[in-house]
């Protein structure tokens, strides 16, 4: 059985995915709204997160509450999920983060890693990998490969906009893995970029185009 694919059907972050959609968004209004789809994004998929029972001393009483039972790690893929970390970690501060590093080779869109470093409770650790995009996928599912490489056992992954393509490729590859997206759009063209999409997520986020 795969995993969930969850496509996240906010107002809010709707209105933001319109935002960075549109060509005429520049980079600073593009980075900030990426971040803050990153914070809104990270309240529904922290929704199943486990907890454990502790009594707090109020000024008047004890209350049974909860806790977060786990650490959370946080794993961008480089460059542009970057963009969604500060967004994330507004909401769960005490986040450890990881990076891979990962660029498509531009001929076979396959990914080439560059850079890995993790906290080393990440194989104890509820895992968000986070990259704005889901193309072909070939990206999420290598740094999939490498977390479980090192023992990682509860990943999920956060992105913007996928592809069906991309979502197909991660889900046969890694049916476990749980895929929360803010939208499904209809299709990659024939250089690997998803349609209608936003464009290059990583050029648009640090002005290099
Ligand atoms: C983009 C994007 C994803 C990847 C998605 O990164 O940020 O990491 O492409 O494509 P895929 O699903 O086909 O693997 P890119 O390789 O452009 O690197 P960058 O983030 O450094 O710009
Ligand atoms: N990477 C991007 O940044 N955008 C796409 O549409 C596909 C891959």
């Amino acid at each position: 059985m795969n995993g969930k694919l969850v496509i996240l059907d906010h107002p809010l972050i709707d209105h933001k995915l319109a935002l960075i959609r549109d060509e005429k968004t520049g980079t600073k209004d593009f980075r900030q709204t990426v971040s803050e789809i990153g914070m809104l994004m990270a309240y529904e998929v922290t929704r199943e997160l486990p907890t454990k029972e502790v009594e707090v001393k109020t000024p008047v009483g004890i209350a049974k509450t909860y806790i977060l039972a786990k650490e959370v790690v946080v794993v961008p893929i480089l460059r542009a999920g970057l963009g969604m970390v500060d967004g994330i970690t507004a909401l769960i501060p005490t986040a450890k983060v990881g990076h891979i590093g990962l660029y498509r080779d531009e001929e076979t869109l396959e990914p080439k890693e560059y850079y890995a470093k993790f906290p080393s409770i990440i194989t104890e650790a509820v895992v968000l990998l986070v990259d704005p995009m889901l193309a072909t996928g070939g990206s999420v599912v290598h740094a999939i490969d490498v977390l479980k490489s090192r023992g990682v056992k509860n990943i999920s992954y956060v992105g913007l906009v996928g592809a069906p393509e991309g979502v197909k490729r991660v889900q046969e590859a890694h049916p476990d893995v749980d895929i929360f997206l803010a939208a499904l759009d209809e299709k990659l063209n024939d250089k690997g970029y998803i349609i209608p999409g936003l464009g290059d997520c990583g050029d648009r986020l640090y002005g290099t185009k």
